[in-house]
């Protein structure tokens, strides 16, 4: 694969190396979210099949990329909102505890903790060893340590948001199969951009905002549930996730019961107009292009930076650990942050700072240049950065 920068409309003088903050919208996305606003000038135009239509295809489209059944894709608002779904479908027994990743994302992060104060169940931060010159290993190894029979539930990323740490999902989702423990993964920061199989990490529920990798738009995410959550209660009680739904004429004689599937999880108005428009874009173009071809084009990318590091002698995690989308360059604690991002800035370059790393992270709208940029402005701050 080539760079895909034609299929947007980012500015081309700058250097965005932030699609773990947000994507750039597809021009296709574009187009379709204006298509929908000017269809909103009319809507008469709106059929009842056009609520539910939609919702079926990126569902499928969703199922296609993570491995599994379309029915058990749920719409949702934000990661949030789908952890608390999840959450509040799982079970406590006396004695049992919760585990969650040092450094977590904040969202996953106060749902476990809001569970386990609910529940009187101790919250478990698995981190990787202090001393460890790299955290991959001892990582991976301290959680899967950490999961035992009185493990109710893993809530974690599939990498972490900050560095990109790449965690052994299949271990992970095998050892909580074994202990019975309920595996809830938010791939907010991987799915679109990495491998996902639900059904061979054995995910109990995925949950994934969709404005980063999936190309989607701020305000709606897509999740998984597994048969785990078969026959739960959803956190609303939206008309729309009735099984007499789609009989418009016929609404208010009550339907008690929710659709079989995952989609008694739907957030309210999950069909919204503009919006999902935007989210089918991003899937269908991701399909396209097929997970592996994006994973393959942004190693490719990667490499001269890995090099230029490396040629710094900069201690680079193993690349079993490592994602080739979202990288976390760990800065000396007495760097002044501030100057280098400005420098970065006014070299139109654009990455984030997250705990302390310099996050970069790129996708098929980069090209060699931008990476060739960064080392660049890294090179000419190396006094400040590396001596
Ligand atoms: C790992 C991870 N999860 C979730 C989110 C977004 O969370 P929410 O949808 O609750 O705003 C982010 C945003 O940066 C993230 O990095």
């Amino acid at each position: 694969m080539d760079s895909q920068k034609h299929l947007f409309n980012l500015d081309p003088d700058i250097h965005y190396l932030n699609c773990g903050s947000k994507s750039p919208l597809l021009k296709s996305a574009e187009a379709a979210a204006v298509a929908a606003l000017i269809q909103a000038r009319n809507p008469f135009q709106i059929t009842p099949d056009d609520f539910f239509a939609l919702p079926k295809e990126v569902k499928a489209r969703f199922a296609e990329l993570v491995n599994c059944d379309p029915f058990q894709v749920a719409l949702i608002p934000s990661s949030s909102y789908g952890f608390a779904t999840a959450l509040s479908n799982i079970p406590c027994d006396a004695g049992q505890h919760a585990i969650v990743l040092e450094g977590e994302f904040p969202s996953g992060y106060f749902s476990l903790k809001t569970w386990c104060d609910k529940n009187q169940a101790a919250l478990k931060v698995v981190g990787p060893d202090k001393e460890a010159l790299t955290p991959g290993e001892s990582w991976n190894k301290n959680l899967l340590d950490s999961i035992t029979l009185e493990t109710a539930v893993v809530l974690m990323s599939s990498i972490h948001w900050m560095n990109g740490l790449k965690f052994d999902l299949e271990s992970i989702g095998q050892k909580c199969k074994t202990v019975g423990a309920v595996f809830i993964v938010d791939g907010t920061q991987s799915v679109g951009a990495a491998e996902m199989d639900v059904k061979r990490f054995k995910i109990d529920a995925l949950i994934c905002a969709s404005y980063k990798w999936l190309f989607g738009p701020y305000g709606m995410g897509i999740s998984y549930f597994g048969h785990a959550f078969d026959g739960g209660q959803p956190l609303e009680e939206s008309w729309m996730n009735r099984t007499n739904s789609q009989d418009f004429g016929n609404l208010t004689n009550y339907d008690h019961e929710y659709t079989e599937d995952s989609g008694r999880y739907n957030v309210g108005e999950m069909s919204n107009f503009v919006l999902l428009p935007m989210l089918n874009e991003g899937l269908k173009q991701i399909n396209e292009w097929t997970v592996s071809e994006i994973e393959r084009y942004c190693r490719k990318l990667t490499i001269p930076l890995y090099e230029y590091l490396k040629s710094r002698n900069v201690v680079l995690e193993e690349e079993q650990y490592t994602s080739h989308h979202l990288f976390g360059l760990k800065l000396p604690e007495d760097i002044d942050v501030e100057l280098l991002i400005n420098k970065l800035q006014s070299n139109k370059i654009y990455v984030s700072r997250r705990g302390g790393n310099l996050r970069v992270s790129v996708n098929v709208f980069n090209t060699a240049e931008d990476i060739g940029r960064l080392i660049q402005v890294l090179e000419s701050s190396r006094s400040n950065i590396y001596a």
